[in-house]
């Protein structure tokens, strides 16, 4: 009686997609205090169309590559941007940004509440990794956590 096996061996690849093998995430940042100094909104559909126009400093808004195993506020850091953060463990918010696009899934979240997640979009970037291929985050938006835009950290 022949026996069918499945194929083992050399010959056959394995799915060895991780997330270490991505390539890196694109991380488009822009400052929230840079956000208010002009007089715009986070809410403004054009919002980085402004920040490009406005020539602002690599400091307040730029795009990098980012690791997609590596935090937001982590990578920032590898890139020599320093974003507000205290606790780096996800409970005090002083790290909150506002996600304008793509995704980026929290390890934990002990500071915002489901609304402020998944309505309004608020990340704490110390515990959030890249989730897509490309994202856009207004950091340094801890004010907006608290329902209290402009008032600044
Ligand atoms: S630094 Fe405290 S929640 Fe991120």
């Amino acid at each position: 009686m022949d026996i069918e096996l499945p194929a083992v061996g050399p010959g056959v690849e394995e799915n060895t997609d991780t997330a270490e093998d991505s390539p890196p995430a694109e991380l488009e940042y822009l400052n929230y205090r840079a956000v208010v100094k002009n007089g715009w909104s986070v809410e403004d559909h054009d919002l980085f169309e402004k920040a490009a126009a406005a020539e602002l400093s690599e400091r307040d808004h730029g795009t990098v590559e980012i690791d997609r195993n590596e935090t937001l506020l982590r990578s920032a850091e590898a890139n020599d941007l320093k974003w507000g953060s205290q606790c780096r463990s996800g409970t005090c918010n002083v790290c909150t940004a506002v996600l304008k696009s793509g995704e980026a899934k929290m390890d934990m979240n002990l500071a915002l509440s489901d609304e402020e997640v998944e309505v309004r979009d608020l990340r704490l970037t110390c515990v959030a990794k890249p989730n897509s291929d490309t994202l856009q985050i207004v950091f340094n938006a801890a004010p907006e956590a608290n329902g209290n835009p402009g008032s600044g950290l």
